[in-house]
């Protein structure tokens, strides 16, 4: 066992556990982290000498929560419920002794104390929470598909009550230091440097230790019982609004829920057990590995650039330049602006440019009048958006976004006047939507710096950069631009050139089956419902009408120009065609598309579809899980191709792509993940049955993905599955 735990007693009877995992920046609560606990919490309750035990940290953050690689391996590989429960139990049972030993225990928190971390904290008699910037408290769990399984659920249940724990625990809210002591979860907040002192003079006063729910009389603050009826009807509500909103795909919700209806009945040591299994239960379900390996393991790697070039020093930009101040550029100006970089802000005229300053102070200004900035903030980022017409200005710049008209010959044009002002070693990044890199780098001077960087919007809220590589991109320039991508804090994929990238391709898929529905006479709402019913958060038509059928008309027309006669185009371009050529209807943008939009907002599927696509009888409508595989399946036979094709090189890229761009379900951990959950064999079946049902072309399944069945291969796992490209692109 490595021994995690510092062990200090001084004088006056205080002893001090300092959490201090070696050769680690955080502690994380792993194997070791729990046997060094027991040993030292023994070891102080045992010492006749400690009356009283402060528990810290020495990193920055208390306790950084389980540790997750360890637990996606424990989520994604088959365990029995009886060895997690034993698992749960002895961990959720060691806090309860802590809490009954009969000696007073502070959590003094010097940092973020989140998940697990926090729980044992819960489990202290008394917490003290330093002021520092960082601090968060929080059980976060449900954003992983799982719960807190250490008493988190029953102990906040029994300090703050049902209706303060619920939104606490099924939002995973993470509180500032007033705001967990406002809420009651914390006692104290205290200057940092007062902390241990403070700890301290609490235990050095003889309190009592016993938890509030161990005293005789104890009731659960607003009560405990679910006949009561303002509880009666918090449950009621509560169980309608996680069925409105999440279709019963998370079972991690309900399954907290459960917890507290249960957990309020029941004396707290039976409530543990119950909370254990729930949490067992959660470690079952495919969700919860597949979420943590996406949401967190996934996307931590991405965010620290592990897919960057190894062996190229890191270039930090100072100053870059955008081109097009509309829609994209202005946010991407922003987001740099607010990372603290000179931002060059080009357009066609000055008014055009000054416009897309003018959306920066637009967002800070909402941003003051919600506390959540400052004028001095706002001036200091204003002051570092340069707009201009000026291309002389992109002398010192070592990158540049175009955000120009998706159109070849504009961008061409910019590109042109951009490379001839900017070093020759800064990098020359498009944020296109669909058009292939290799072919816009031909019109470069120099089609090794060219590189895609494809954002997403609104900028400043979406989190993902899709990095585009070019056949020519070089490696440098591929570093610095996933450089600036991480001086943006955004998460990067990275993926190989093809038209419309991974992204665009895989949303592209989702929306090309449900027009196509709308031809075959299939009802509109029953395609918007299926989709929201699978967990994205919007429903094919809507989407189309959000991204413009004015976009992808003129993305097809562009497709078939470049692509040729061969090209066949996909089969829902006659429709957008006849909706924008025929009827004038672009989508949201002018109030029609396969909608009507109203002055108020409100929307509706515009009736008009039906005589242009007949209805099927009722009895021919396809059931609703048919039309939620074909949405589902259109987009996993994609991502197979991307893999197949080498667009993609690895699965996390897709998966993280998916989810964090453009809305698969979050819950189904993205494409790759849930061909390994449903199992590779099952989809290939699947895939074929829905060829032979609706077309034999969008379900034609690539060979690599028959291979993988008949070698029972997966993506993830012990055999990972790397695209052979990453060889030779990477
Ligand atoms: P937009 O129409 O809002 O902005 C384009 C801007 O470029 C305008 O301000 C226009 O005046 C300027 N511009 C046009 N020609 C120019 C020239 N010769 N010199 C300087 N400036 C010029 O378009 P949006 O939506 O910002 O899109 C820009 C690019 O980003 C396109 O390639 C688009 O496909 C891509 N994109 C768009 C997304 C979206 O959701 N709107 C998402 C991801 C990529």
């Amino acid at each position: 066992m490595i021994d995690y735990f510092k062990y200090a007693v001084d004088a006056e009877g205080i002893c001090t556990l300092t959490i201090d995992q070696p050769d680690s920046t955080t502690n994380v609560m792993d194997q070791n982290f729990i046997d060094s606990f027991r040993a030292a919490l023994e070891r102080a309750i045992a010492d006749q000498a400690v009356t009283g035990i402060i528990l810290t940290s020495a990193k920055a953050s208390f306790v950084a929560g389980a540790d997750l690689k360890s637990l996606e391996a424990t989520l994604t590989t088959k365990q029995d419920a009886k060895t997690l429960f034993d698992q749960c139990w002895g961990f959720s049972s060691l806090l309860r002794w802590m809490e009954t030993a009969g000696k007073p225990i502070v959590a003094a928190l010097n940092g973020p104390a989140l998940g697990g971390g926090f729980e044992i904290a819960l489990a202290c008699h008394q917490r003290i929470v330093a002021d520092v910037r960082s601090m968060v408290v929080g059980l976060p769990e449900v954003g992983v598909g799982l719960l807190p399984g250490a008493g988190g659920t029953q102990r906040t249940l029994r300090l703050l009550g049902v209706a303060k724990t619920l939104p606490l625990l099924l939002q995973g809210s993470q509180l500032k230091a007033e705001a967990a002591l406002q809420a009651g979860w914390i006692h104290a907040v205290v200057p940092a440097e007062q902390l241990l002192a403070e700890a301290k003079n609490w235990l050095l006063a003889a309190p009592e230790a016993l938890q509030p729910w161990d005293r005789k009389g104890f009731r659960v603050p607003g009560g405990s019982s679910p006949q009561q009826p303002d509880l009666a009807q918090l449950f009621m509500g509560t169980a309608a609004a996680l069925q409105a909103s999440t279709f019963h795909n998370l079972p991690a919700p309900l399954a907290i829920t459960s917890c507290l209806y249960e957990g309020m009945q029941l004396p707290i040591d039976k409530a543990l057990r119950v909370e254990c299994k729930y949490f067992v239960k959660l470690n079952l379900d495919p969700v919860a590995g597949n979420m943590v390996r996406t949401v967190f393991i996934n996307k931590t790697q991405a965010d620290k650039l592990v897919r960057r070039p190894a062996g190229i020093e890191t270039r930090k930009h100072v100053k870059i330049g955008v081109l097009g101040a509309g829609l994209m550029g202005a946010g991407v100006a922003f987001g740099a602006a607010q990372s603290g970089i000179e931002v060059v802000l080009i357009d066609r005229d000055q008014a055009a440019a000054d416009k897309g300053k003018a959306y920066s102070e637009t967002r800070l200004r909402r941003d003051i009048e919600r506390g959540r900035s400052t004028p001095e903030k706002m001036e200091a980022i204003l002051a570092r958006i340069h707009p201009t017409t000026d291309y002389a200005q992109l002398k010192d710049v070592s990158l540049v976004v175009e955000a120009v008209f998706e159109d070849r010959g504009v961008k061409a044009e910019v590109f042109a006047q951009a490379e001839a002002m900017m070093p020759a070693d800064a990098v020359l990044a498009s944020n296109t939507s669909a058009l292939p890199i290799t072919g816009l780098a031909q019109s470069t001077q120099r089609p090794q710096n060219m590189v895609g960087l494809h954002f997403f919007s609104p900028v400043e809220r979406m989190p993902l950069v899709e990095v585009i590589r070019g056949k020519q991109t070089s490696d440098t320039a591929l570093a610095h631009a996933l450089d600036f991508v991480g001086q943006l804090r955004k998460t990067p994929i990275l993926v190989n050139d093809s038209r419309g990238f991974f992204t665009s391709r895989f949303i592209g898929a989702f929306i090309n089956e449900g027009v196509t529905m709308v031809k075959e006479g299939i009802e509109p709402a029953l395609i918007e419902n299926a989709a929201k019913m699978s967990g994205y958060p919007v429903g094919t038509l809507s989407v189309s009408d959000e991204v413009g059928l004015d976009l992808a008309y003129k993305g097809a027309v562009q497709a078939q120009a470049d692509l040729g006669p061969e090209h066949k185009a996909g089969s829902s371009v006659e429709i957008i065609t006849t909706l924008v050529v025929d009827h004038g209807r672009h989508g949201r943008k002018n109030g029609k598309g396969f909608y009507d939009y109203a002055a108020d907002g409100s929307k509706r599927l515009w009736p008009g579809l039906s005589s242009i696509w007949p209805l099927l009888p009722k009895a021919r409508q396809p059931d609703v899980g048919e039309v939620q595989k074909r949405l589902i399946y259109a987009q996993l036979v994609d991502a197979a191709r991307c893999m197949a094709e080498g667009v993609l090189t690895d699965p996390a890229d897709g998966d993280i792509g998916g989810c964090f761009g453009v809305g698969f379900p979050i819950y189904l951990g993205g494409p790759f993940a849930m061909m390994d959950t449903v199992g590779i064999a099952q989809v290939v079946a699947e895939c074929d049955r829905l060829a032979q049902t609706w077309d034999k072309e969008r379900f034609a399944v690539p060979q690599l993905l028959r291979d993988m069945a008949a070698q029972g291969k997966t993506f993830y796992g012990p055999n990972r599955i790397l695209a052979p490209a990453l060889q030779v692109a990477l």
